[in-house]
C-alpha cells in the first residue's frame, strides 16, 4: 500500500452557496426545517456544536464513512492505532502525509465561515468540538475550538515527548524522527484505543449540559465518546439540530435532521450572525 503515488485530486474552491440541494428531503418540507433552525438559532445564548469529517467534504478533505469515505479502502486497524505505527511506522507516516497534502490544497467552505460567524456573535455561549483533525475551523476563524481526535499538524516525539506544529506537507523525512533526541515522531492524533484528550470532552459535555441548541453537523454519529456529547444535549433539554447528507444513528432523535449540505445548510440557518 503506498499513499506516496496516490494522485492528488483537483479542488475546486468552495463558492458562496447560491442553491439549497434538493436531496432526499423534499424542498418545501428542506426550507421549513432550515427556518425552524435559524429561529432556534437566533434566539439561543448557548449554542453546542459537534461536527465531523462531513463538513470538511465540501473543502475536499474525504470523509471516513458515507459515499467516498476512506474506510471503504483502507482499514483502520492497520492505519489508525499504536499497534499499526510500532508495526510499520514508514506505512503509517504515508498515511498521513498523504492527508496532510490533501488537507493543505484545502480551504475552508461555507460552512466552516458560519461557525465562525455564530462564534463571534455568541462569544463564550459558544461551544465548538470537533472530531476533525485538519485545522480548518482555525482557518475559517473560530477561535475556541476543542479537538476530539488531535490535530494532524501537530506532530510529538515517541522517545522525549516534544511537540510541535509542523505544516511540512509533503514532509521531507519519512517517517520523521526528532530534532533533539532522533526518536520517532508521531502524528498529532488521536488513534483507535488510545484516550481521548480529557479537557476537550469535559468542554463538550460541559456545553452539551448547558446549550439551549445543539448542532451535529456532517458527522455519521457512530464513534464514541464524542457521539454521546449530543445526546447529553438532547437529555438536558437541548433542541437538536442535525445537518447530515445521510441519516444517522442520532437522527430519529434530533429534533430537526435536515438532510443537505452544512456549506449549504449552515449559512441560512446562522443568518445575522456575523
Ligand atoms: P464520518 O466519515 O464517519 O461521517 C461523515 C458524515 O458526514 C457522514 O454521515 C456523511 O454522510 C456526512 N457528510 C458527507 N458530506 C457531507 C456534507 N457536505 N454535509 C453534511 N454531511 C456530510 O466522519 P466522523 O463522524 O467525523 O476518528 O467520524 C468520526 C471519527 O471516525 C473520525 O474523527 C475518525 C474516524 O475514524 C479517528 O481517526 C480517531
Amino acid at each position: 500500500m503506498s499513499f506516496a503515488r496516490l494522485p492528488l485530486p483537483e479542488l475546486t474552491l468552495p463558492g458562496a452557496a447560491t442553491t439549497i440541494s434538493r436531496l432526499n428531503t423534499s424542498e418545501q418540507s428542506l426550507l421549513t426545517g432550515i427556518a425552524q433552525a435559524r429561529e432556534w438559532v437566533a434566539a439561543a445564548r448557548r449554542v453546542a456544536v459537534l461536527t465531523g469529517a462531513g463538513i470538511s467534504a465540501e473543502s475536499g478533505v474525504p470523509t471516513f464513512r458515507g459515499a467516498g469515505g476512506l474506510w471503504r479502502h483502507y482499514r483502520p486497524e492497520e492505519l489508525a492505532t499504536q499497534q499499526a505505527f510500532m508495526r510499520d511506522p514508514k506505512l503509517v507516516w504515508e498515511w498521513y502525509d498523504w492527508r496532510r497534502q490533501r488537507i493543505a490544497l484545502a480551504r475552508p467552505n461555507p460552512g466552516h465561515y458560519a461557525l465562525a460567524a455564530l462564534e463571534r456573535r455568541l462569544a463564550e455561549g459558544f461551544t465548538l468540538v470537533t472530531q476533525n483533525v485538519d485545522g480548518l475551523h482555525e482557518r475559517a476563524g473560530n477561535q475556541r475550538i476543542w479537538r476530539l481526535h488531535g490535530d494532524i499538524w501537530l506532530v510529538r516525539c515517541t522517545g522525549c515527548g516534544r511537540e510541535e506544529r509542523n505544516f511540512e506537507a509533503p514532509l521531507l523525512e519519512l517517517p520523521p524522527r526528532c530534532r533533539d533526541c532522533g526518536a520517532l515522531l508521531r502524528p498529532g492524533v488521536v488513534w483507535f484505543g488510545e484516550p481521548l484528550p480529557a479537557d476537550a470532552l469535559e468542554a463538550g459535555f460541559t456545553a452539551a449540559r448547558a446549550a439551549e441548541v445543539c448542532l451535529v453537523l456532517g458527522t455519521s454519529s457512530v464513534v464514541y465518546p464524542a457521539a454521546l456529547i449530543p445526546r447529553c444535549a438532547l437529555e438536558a433539554g437541548a433542541r437538536i439540530i442535525e445537518i447530515n447528507l445521510d441519516p444517522t444513528d442520532l437522527s430519529a432523535a434530533a429534533h430537526l435532521s435536515l438532510r443537505g449540505r452544512t456549506g449549504e445548510l449552515l449559512p441560512p440557518i446562522v443568518q445575522g450572525a456575523a
